[in-house]
Protein backbone atom coordinates (compact mmCIF):
# COMPACT_ATOMS: atom_id res chain seq x y z
CA UNK A 1 0.00 0.00 0.00
CA UNK A 2 2.79 2.46 1.20
CA UNK A 3 4.78 1.57 -2.21
CA UNK A 4 1.51 2.06 -4.51
CA UNK A 5 1.35 5.29 -2.57
CA UNK A 6 4.54 6.35 -3.23
CA UNK A 7 4.74 5.12 -6.63
CA UNK A 8 1.81 7.12 -7.43
CA UNK A 9 3.25 10.19 -6.05
CA UNK A 10 6.27 10.39 -7.98
CA UNK A 11 4.30 9.90 -11.18
CA UNK A 12 2.24 12.51 -10.70
CA UNK A 13 5.30 14.77 -9.64
CA UNK A 14 7.38 13.28 -13.05
CA UNK A 15 3.86 14.28 -15.05
CA UNK A 16 4.30 17.40 -13.15
CA UNK A 17 7.78 18.16 -14.60
CA UNK A 18 7.25 17.03 -18.03
CA UNK A 19 4.00 18.74 -17.91
CA UNK A 20 6.25 22.13 -16.37
CA UNK A 21 8.84 21.37 -19.48
CA UNK A 22 6.41 21.65 -22.13
CA UNK A 23 5.42 25.00 -20.95
CA UNK A 24 8.80 26.68 -19.64
CA UNK A 25 10.74 28.59 -21.59
CA UNK A 26 9.56 28.79 -24.93
CA UNK A 27 6.02 29.45 -24.44
CA UNK A 28 5.63 31.54 -21.29
CA UNK A 29 7.36 34.89 -20.50
CA UNK A 30 8.72 34.71 -16.99
CA UNK A 31 7.86 38.18 -14.47
CA UNK A 32 8.94 38.48 -11.21
CA UNK A 33 7.10 40.12 -7.94
CA UNK A 34 8.51 41.24 -4.76
CA UNK A 35 5.84 41.96 -1.88
CA UNK A 36 5.46 41.86 1.55
CA UNK A 37 2.73 39.16 2.11
CA UNK A 38 3.15 38.87 5.69
CA UNK A 39 4.27 41.25 8.31
CA UNK A 40 3.18 44.70 9.54
CA UNK A 41 2.64 45.81 5.72
CA UNK A 42 0.70 42.80 4.92
CA UNK A 43 -2.15 44.45 3.01
CA UNK A 44 0.50 46.40 1.06
CA UNK A 45 1.81 42.81 -0.59
CA UNK A 46 -1.16 41.08 -1.06
CA UNK A 47 -3.45 43.99 -2.44
CA UNK A 48 -0.74 44.69 -4.71
CA UNK A 49 -0.59 40.64 -5.75
CA UNK A 50 -4.45 40.65 -6.30
CA UNK A 51 -4.38 43.37 -9.02
CA UNK A 52 -1.07 41.78 -10.47
CA UNK A 53 -2.87 38.48 -10.40
CA UNK A 54 -5.91 39.79 -12.69
CA UNK A 55 -4.00 41.88 -14.45
CA UNK A 56 -2.10 38.71 -15.75
CA UNK A 57 -5.05 36.43 -16.44
CA UNK A 58 -6.54 39.17 -18.56
CA UNK A 59 -4.03 39.22 -20.47
CA UNK A 60 -3.48 36.01 -20.89
CA UNK A 61 -6.93 34.87 -21.40
CA UNK A 62 -6.70 37.80 -24.13
CA UNK A 63 -3.38 35.56 -25.92
CA UNK A 64 -1.11 36.48 -23.66
CA UNK A 65 1.80 38.72 -25.18
CA UNK A 66 3.68 38.40 -28.02
CA UNK A 67 1.86 34.70 -28.41
CA UNK A 68 2.99 33.69 -25.07
CA UNK A 69 1.34 33.36 -21.51
CA UNK A 70 2.93 35.15 -18.87
CA UNK A 71 4.11 33.75 -15.62
CA UNK A 72 4.25 35.27 -12.40
CA UNK A 73 6.79 33.98 -9.26
CA UNK A 74 5.66 36.06 -6.41
CA UNK A 75 7.91 35.91 -3.51
CA UNK A 76 7.50 37.16 -0.58
CA UNK A 77 10.02 40.16 1.39
CA UNK A 78 8.11 40.39 4.78
CA UNK A 79 8.61 43.58 4.02
CA UNK A 80 12.30 43.76 4.98
CA UNK A 81 14.59 45.04 2.30
CA UNK A 82 17.13 42.47 3.39
CA UNK A 83 15.43 40.13 2.67
CA UNK A 84 13.90 41.46 -0.52
CA UNK A 85 17.33 42.24 -1.50
CA UNK A 86 17.67 38.43 -1.65
CA UNK A 87 14.54 37.44 -3.12
CA UNK A 88 15.33 39.94 -5.96
CA UNK A 89 18.57 38.14 -6.56
CA UNK A 90 16.83 34.91 -6.33
CA UNK A 91 14.22 36.10 -9.46
CA UNK A 92 16.74 37.33 -11.61
CA UNK A 93 19.74 34.44 -11.36
CA UNK A 94 17.57 31.66 -11.16
CA UNK A 95 14.78 32.05 -12.31
CA UNK A 96 15.67 34.40 -14.68
CA UNK A 97 12.91 36.59 -14.75
CA UNK A 98 12.72 39.41 -17.68
CA UNK A 99 11.42 42.19 -15.49
CA UNK A 100 10.20 42.51 -11.56
CA UNK A 101 6.87 44.39 -10.26
CA UNK A 102 7.77 45.40 -6.33
CA UNK A 103 8.23 47.09 -4.07
CA UNK A 104 5.06 49.00 -2.77
CA UNK A 105 7.40 50.26 0.74
CA UNK A 106 9.73 52.60 -0.65
CA UNK A 107 12.88 51.56 1.77
CA UNK A 108 12.24 47.99 -0.04
CA UNK A 109 11.98 49.23 -3.30
CA UNK A 110 15.45 51.42 -2.39
CA UNK A 111 16.85 47.57 -1.25
CA UNK A 112 15.91 45.87 -4.82
CA UNK A 113 16.91 48.62 -7.03
CA UNK A 114 20.27 48.71 -7.24
CA UNK A 115 20.07 45.20 -7.77
CA UNK A 116 17.87 44.84 -10.54
CA UNK A 117 19.82 47.94 -12.10
CA UNK A 118 23.17 45.60 -11.88
CA UNK A 119 21.50 43.18 -13.68
CA UNK A 120 20.11 45.36 -16.01
CA UNK A 121 16.03 43.63 -15.44
CA UNK A 122 13.43 46.49 -15.91
CA UNK A 123 11.51 46.67 -12.12
CA UNK A 124 8.70 49.07 -12.16
CA UNK A 125 7.11 49.47 -8.18
CA UNK A 126 3.83 49.86 -8.83
CA UNK A 127 3.59 52.61 -5.79
CA UNK A 128 7.04 53.60 -4.27
CA UNK A 129 6.98 57.01 -3.93
CA UNK A 130 9.81 57.99 -3.16
CA UNK A 131 11.98 60.03 -5.56
CA UNK A 132 15.28 58.25 -4.80
CA UNK A 133 13.74 54.60 -6.29
CA UNK A 134 13.91 55.43 -9.57
CA UNK A 135 17.71 57.54 -9.30
CA UNK A 136 19.05 54.11 -8.78
CA UNK A 137 19.27 53.74 -12.58
CA UNK A 138 17.42 53.25 -15.75
CA UNK A 139 16.21 50.56 -15.56
CA UNK A 140 14.01 51.49 -12.17
CA UNK A 141 10.46 52.94 -13.43
CA UNK A 142 7.10 53.65 -11.30
CA UNK A 143 3.78 54.22 -12.28
CA UNK A 144 2.41 56.21 -9.95
CA UNK A 145 3.18 59.94 -8.82
CA UNK A 146 6.37 61.55 -5.90
CA UNK A 147 6.37 62.64 -3.00
CA UNK A 148 6.91 66.12 -3.84
CA UNK A 149 3.78 66.11 -5.36
CA UNK A 150 2.35 63.99 -2.70
CA UNK A 151 3.57 65.90 0.28
CA UNK A 152 2.54 69.73 -1.27
CA UNK A 153 -1.06 67.60 -2.14
CA UNK A 154 -1.43 67.65 1.76
CA UNK A 155 0.65 70.94 2.84
CA UNK A 156 -2.22 72.68 0.21
CA UNK A 157 -5.30 70.74 1.85
CA UNK A 158 -4.19 71.86 5.44
CA UNK A 159 -4.13 75.52 4.36
CA UNK A 160 -6.85 75.55 1.66
CA UNK A 161 -9.37 73.45 3.20
CA UNK A 162 -8.65 72.87 7.01
CA UNK A 163 -7.71 76.63 7.54
CA UNK A 164 -4.80 74.91 9.74
CA UNK A 165 -2.14 77.57 10.65
CA UNK A 166 -0.20 75.25 12.80
CA UNK A 167 0.70 71.63 11.68
CA UNK A 168 2.57 68.65 14.02
CA UNK A 169 4.62 66.18 12.38
CA UNK A 170 5.00 63.40 13.94
CA UNK A 171 7.50 60.63 11.25
CA UNK A 172 8.63 57.02 10.82
CA UNK A 173 12.16 57.61 11.83
CA UNK A 174 14.03 54.71 9.67
CA UNK A 175 11.33 54.79 6.36
CA UNK A 176 12.30 56.84 3.42
CA UNK A 177 9.19 57.06 2.74
CA UNK A 178 8.41 58.91 5.52
CA UNK A 179 10.78 60.95 6.32
CA UNK A 180 11.20 61.89 2.72
CA UNK A 181 7.21 62.89 2.47
CA UNK A 182 7.02 64.61 5.21
CA UNK A 183 10.14 67.25 4.66
CA UNK A 184 8.05 67.93 1.74
CA UNK A 185 5.02 68.42 3.54
CA UNK A 186 7.00 70.94 5.71
CA UNK A 187 8.24 72.92 2.94
CA UNK A 188 5.18 73.35 0.70
CA UNK A 189 3.43 74.03 4.04
CA UNK A 190 6.10 76.89 5.04
CA UNK A 191 6.30 78.34 1.27
CA UNK A 192 2.18 78.86 2.05
CA UNK A 193 2.67 80.55 5.27
CA UNK A 194 1.98 78.09 7.73
CA UNK A 195 3.88 77.22 11.03
CA UNK A 196 5.23 73.83 11.63
CA UNK A 197 4.45 73.65 15.84
CA UNK A 198 6.48 70.46 16.41
CA UNK A 199 8.49 67.87 14.72
CA UNK A 200 8.06 64.13 16.30
CA UNK A 201 9.51 60.18 15.32
CA UNK A 202 8.77 56.95 16.28
CA UNK A 203 9.89 53.54 14.62
CA UNK A 204 7.70 51.40 12.66
CA UNK A 205 6.74 48.59 15.43
CA UNK A 206 6.45 50.69 18.27
CA UNK A 207 3.47 50.59 20.36
CA UNK A 208 3.54 53.57 22.62
CA UNK A 209 3.56 57.10 21.31
CA UNK A 210 2.11 59.09 24.14
CA UNK A 211 5.80 61.04 25.21
CA UNK A 212 5.63 62.36 21.62
CA UNK A 213 1.81 62.59 21.42
CA UNK A 214 1.83 64.53 24.58
CA UNK A 215 4.74 67.00 23.47
CA UNK A 216 2.51 67.58 20.75
CA UNK A 217 -0.78 68.35 22.79
CA UNK A 218 1.29 71.03 24.13
CA UNK A 219 1.72 72.74 21.29
CA UNK A 220 -1.94 72.66 20.33
CA UNK A 221 -1.61 72.59 16.58
CA UNK A 222 -4.74 72.43 14.53
CA UNK A 223 -3.86 69.44 12.64
CA UNK A 224 -1.19 66.58 12.97
CA UNK A 225 0.68 65.17 9.94
CA UNK A 226 1.23 61.48 10.01
CA UNK A 227 2.29 60.18 6.75
CA UNK A 228 3.39 56.49 8.05
CA UNK A 229 2.08 53.08 7.74
CA UNK A 230 -1.59 52.15 8.66
CA UNK A 231 -0.42 49.88 11.81
CA UNK A 232 1.26 52.55 13.64
CA UNK A 233 -1.23 55.17 12.23
CA UNK A 234 -4.06 52.85 13.14
CA UNK A 235 -2.33 53.05 17.30
CA UNK A 236 -1.26 56.48 17.24
CA UNK A 237 -4.77 58.25 16.43
CA UNK A 238 -6.14 55.94 19.43
CA UNK A 239 -3.09 56.58 21.64
CA UNK A 240 -4.00 60.75 20.78
CA UNK A 241 -7.64 60.31 21.48
CA UNK A 242 -7.11 58.75 24.84
CA UNK A 243 -4.72 61.93 25.29
CA UNK A 244 -7.75 64.72 24.30
CA UNK A 245 -6.54 65.32 21.28
CA UNK A 246 -9.42 66.00 18.73
CA UNK A 247 -7.74 67.71 16.02
CA UNK A 248 -7.55 65.75 12.73
CA UNK A 249 -4.59 63.96 11.73
CA UNK A 250 -3.82 64.07 7.77
CA UNK A 251 -1.25 61.66 5.92
CA UNK A 252 -0.46 60.20 2.59
CA UNK A 253 -1.14 56.84 0.75
CA UNK A 254 0.91 54.25 3.67
CA UNK A 255 -2.75 55.32 5.04
CA UNK A 256 -4.45 52.83 2.34
CA UNK A 257 -5.29 49.54 3.89
CA UNK A 258 -9.01 48.12 5.26
CA UNK A 259 -6.73 47.39 8.64
CA UNK A 260 -5.96 50.84 9.46
CA UNK A 261 -10.26 51.16 10.50
CA UNK A 262 -9.95 48.07 12.18
CA UNK A 263 -6.85 48.99 14.39
CA UNK A 264 -7.82 52.50 14.92
CA UNK A 265 -11.50 52.00 15.22
CA UNK A 266 -13.52 55.58 15.60
CA UNK A 267 -10.34 57.45 16.48
CA UNK A 268 -9.51 57.58 12.71
CA UNK A 269 -12.67 58.99 11.81
CA UNK A 270 -12.70 62.87 10.93
CA UNK A 271 -8.77 62.43 9.43
CA UNK A 272 -7.76 63.00 5.52
CA UNK A 273 -5.10 61.44 3.40
CA UNK A 274 -4.30 61.60 0.11
CA UNK A 275 -3.70 58.72 -2.52
CA UNK A 276 -3.38 57.08 -5.93
CA UNK A 277 -7.24 56.29 -6.46
CA UNK A 278 -10.84 56.64 -4.96
CA UNK A 279 -12.93 53.79 -5.38
CA UNK A 280 -15.79 56.28 -5.52
CA UNK A 281 -14.67 57.39 -9.28
CA UNK A 282 -17.52 56.66 -11.43
CA UNK A 283 -15.00 56.72 -14.79
CA UNK A 284 -17.04 53.42 -16.28
CA UNK A 285 -12.74 51.78 -16.80
CA UNK A 286 -12.30 52.34 -12.73
CA UNK A 287 -15.97 50.72 -11.90
CA UNK A 288 -15.26 48.18 -14.84
CA UNK A 289 -12.19 47.50 -12.95
CA UNK A 290 -14.06 47.17 -9.48
CA UNK A 291 -16.47 44.96 -10.78
CA UNK A 292 -13.98 42.53 -11.92
CA UNK A 293 -11.76 42.93 -8.53
CA UNK A 294 -15.19 42.38 -6.71
CA UNK A 295 -15.94 39.27 -8.50
CA UNK A 296 -12.83 37.78 -8.28
CA UNK A 297 -11.82 38.44 -4.28
CA UNK A 298 -14.98 39.16 -2.50
CA UNK A 299 -13.81 43.05 -1.58
CA UNK A 300 -13.19 46.37 -2.95
CA UNK A 301 -9.65 47.16 -4.36
CA UNK A 302 -7.77 49.24 -2.40
CA UNK A 303 -5.23 52.01 -4.25
CA UNK A 304 -2.73 49.39 -3.92
CA UNK A 305 -4.95 46.85 -5.56
CA UNK A 306 -5.15 49.13 -8.73
CA UNK A 307 -1.39 50.23 -8.93
CA UNK A 308 -0.68 46.37 -9.26
CA UNK A 309 -3.24 45.82 -12.03
CA UNK A 310 -1.52 49.14 -13.63
CA UNK A 311 1.24 48.15 -13.07
CA UNK A 312 1.42 44.85 -14.78
CA UNK A 313 -0.57 46.15 -17.75
CA UNK A 314 1.82 48.54 -18.27
CA UNK A 315 4.25 46.27 -18.19
CA UNK A 316 2.26 44.04 -20.34
CA UNK A 317 1.73 46.31 -22.90
CA UNK A 318 5.39 47.95 -23.19
CA UNK A 319 6.27 44.07 -23.95
CA UNK A 320 4.19 43.68 -26.61
CA UNK A 321 5.93 46.96 -28.04
CA UNK A 322 9.46 46.12 -27.57
CA UNK A 323 11.17 44.76 -30.79
CA UNK A 324 12.53 41.53 -28.16
CA UNK A 325 11.92 40.96 -24.33
CA UNK A 326 16.09 41.47 -24.18
CA UNK A 327 17.39 43.81 -21.24
CA UNK A 328 17.72 47.35 -23.34
CA UNK A 329 14.59 46.93 -25.76
CA UNK A 330 12.24 46.08 -23.13
CA UNK A 331 13.92 49.36 -20.76
CA UNK A 332 13.28 51.20 -23.59
CA UNK A 333 9.63 50.21 -24.71
CA UNK A 334 8.64 50.95 -21.07
CA UNK A 335 10.35 54.36 -21.16
CA UNK A 336 8.78 55.14 -24.05
CA UNK A 337 4.86 54.64 -22.26
CA UNK A 338 2.54 57.00 -23.14
CA UNK A 339 -0.89 58.00 -22.48
CA UNK A 340 -1.58 54.86 -20.85
CA UNK A 341 -4.87 54.52 -20.05
CA UNK A 342 -5.14 52.63 -16.42
CA UNK A 343 -7.37 52.70 -13.99
CA UNK A 344 -5.41 54.96 -11.35
CA UNK A 345 -5.08 57.61 -14.75
CA UNK A 346 -3.57 58.02 -17.69
CA UNK A 347 0.32 56.95 -17.08
CA UNK A 348 2.96 58.42 -19.36
CA UNK A 349 6.56 57.69 -18.17
CA UNK A 350 8.95 61.14 -17.99
CA UNK A 351 12.47 61.58 -18.33
CA UNK A 352 12.92 60.39 -14.69
CA UNK A 353 10.93 57.30 -15.10
CA UNK A 354 8.38 58.11 -13.25
CA UNK A 355 4.51 58.69 -14.04
CA UNK A 356 3.02 62.46 -13.62
CA UNK A 357 -0.43 61.84 -12.26
CA UNK A 358 -3.13 63.23 -10.14
CA UNK A 359 -3.97 62.13 -6.27
CA UNK A 360 -6.70 62.07 -4.81
CA UNK A 361 -8.13 62.98 -0.95
CA UNK A 362 -9.83 60.51 1.12
CA UNK A 363 -11.70 61.72 4.46
CA UNK A 364 -11.69 58.29 7.24
CA UNK A 365 -15.10 57.42 8.08
CA UNK A 366 -17.64 54.84 9.33
CA UNK A 367 -18.66 54.53 5.98
CA UNK A 368 -15.01 53.81 4.16
CA UNK A 369 -12.68 56.28 2.95
CA UNK A 370 -14.80 59.52 0.77
CA UNK A 371 -13.72 61.05 -2.04
CA UNK A 372 -13.09 64.66 -1.06
CA UNK A 373 -10.97 65.96 -4.00
CA UNK A 374 -8.86 65.68 -6.93
CA UNK A 375 -5.44 67.59 -7.19
CA UNK A 376 -3.66 67.58 -10.39
CA UNK A 377 -0.26 68.09 -10.74
N1 LIG B 1 4.01 55.16 -1.29
C1 LIG B 1 4.37 54.28 -0.20
C2 LIG B 1 5.90 54.21 -0.14
O1 LIG B 1 6.54 54.64 -1.04
C3 LIG B 1 3.79 52.92 -0.33
C4 LIG B 1 2.31 52.84 -0.47
C5 LIG B 1 1.68 53.10 -1.69
C6 LIG B 1 1.51 52.50 0.58
C7 LIG B 1 0.29 53.05 -1.83
C8 LIG B 1 0.15 52.43 0.44
C9 LIG B 1 -0.48 52.75 -0.75
O2 LIG B 1 6.48 53.72 0.77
Amino acid sequence: MKKISIYLVSMIFALGLSACKKTTPENVITIGEVGAMTGPTATFGISTHNGIMLAIEEINEAGGVKGKKLNLISLDDQGKPDEAAMVTTKLITQDKVVAILGEVASSVSLAMAPIAQQYKVPMITPSSTNPDVTKKGDHIFRVCFIDPFQGSVMAKFAHETLKAKSVAILRDIKNDYSMGLSNFFVDKFNSLGGKIAVEQSYSAGDIDFKSQLTSIRAKKPDAIYVPGYYTDVGLIARQARELGITVPLMGGDGWDSPKLKEIGGTAVNGSYFSNHYSAENQDPKVQEFLAKYKAKYGSTPDALAAMGYDAARVLAEAMERAPSLASNDLRDAIAATKDFSGVTGNITIDQDRNAVKAAVVLKVTDDGFKYQSTVNP
